[in-house]
């Protein structure tokens, strides 16, 4: 446990993640997918996600543009429904703050579904580096696969699949990944994917089979 308050007192489940995982037949982990915004990582690791299950291992993915319709919501979502000081104290945007604690929260409850049992596949864009590493180091070793989609800007530019690029580079909006905020290249990931070169099947498939040789699908 990395952080400790007097007041929070950790409690000893009696079924352990082994005991969870010897009834799955295979151990937890998190597949933690980065890369820019249209590298393909939700594509991917959906489709990892379609041939895992259709393998009987258990999975689930955390993606956020879903998450950050929940429990990361942005503050111009909490505003509908609360007061706007609880939607800007609470509620997580696209500055260097808000991702640090976007990441910081994908994290723990990552590390909640790893420790269920579960394959936990993660699709954020996770620019940073050092919030990346963070979670790394949350995890016990082995438990962190990390997932880099290369695929260049130019490529996700021309994709833009939301029409966000294109609002981007009109200054329509700021801070976004690759335009007018950094994108910090993993530069010690388990798996590189060529998200430029080849389908995203193809780049499913290396998935797997990485996986599948590190020992992680039972
Ligand atoms: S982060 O950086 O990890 O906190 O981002 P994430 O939670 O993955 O959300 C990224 C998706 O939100 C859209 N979006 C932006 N991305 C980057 N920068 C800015 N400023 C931004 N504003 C909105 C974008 O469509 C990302 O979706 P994906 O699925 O990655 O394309």
């Amino acid at each position: 446990i990395a952080m400790s308050d007097p007041q929070v007192v950790w409690h000893q489940h009696s079924v352990t993640r082994q005991q969870r995982e010897s009834l799955n037949g295979h151990r937890g982990c998190v597949v933690w997918f980065t890369g820019l915004s249209g590298s393909g990582k939700s594509t991917v690791a959906n489709l990892v996600v379609e041939k895992l299950h259709a393998a009987a291992v258990h999975t689930y993915l955390l993606d956020g543009d879903n998450v950050r319709h929940g429990l990361n919501a942005t503050p111009k979502m909490l505003a509908e429904r609360h007061e706007e000081s609880f939607a800007t104290r609470f509620g997580l945007g696209f500055g260097a703050e808000d991702r640090e604690e976007n990441i910081r929260r994908v994290g723990a409850v990552a590390q909640l579904f790893c420790d269920a049992g579960l394959v936990t596949l993660t699709a954020f864009v996770s620019p940073y580096r050092r919030d990346r590493d963070a979670v790394r180091s949350m995890l016990a070793d082995g438990d962190f696969v990390e997932v880099f989609v290369d695929t260049p800007l130019e490529v996700c530019e021309a994709r833009d699949p939301k029409g966000l690029y294109k609002q981007a580079r009109a200054g329509a909006i700021k801070n976004f990944t690759g335009i007018d905020d950094p994108y910090e290249a993993p530069s010690e990931a388990e798996l590189v994917l060529p998200g430029g070169d080849l389908p995203a099947e193809e780049l499913a498939d290396k998935v797997v089979e990485y996986l599948r040789g590190a020992g992680k699908l039972g």
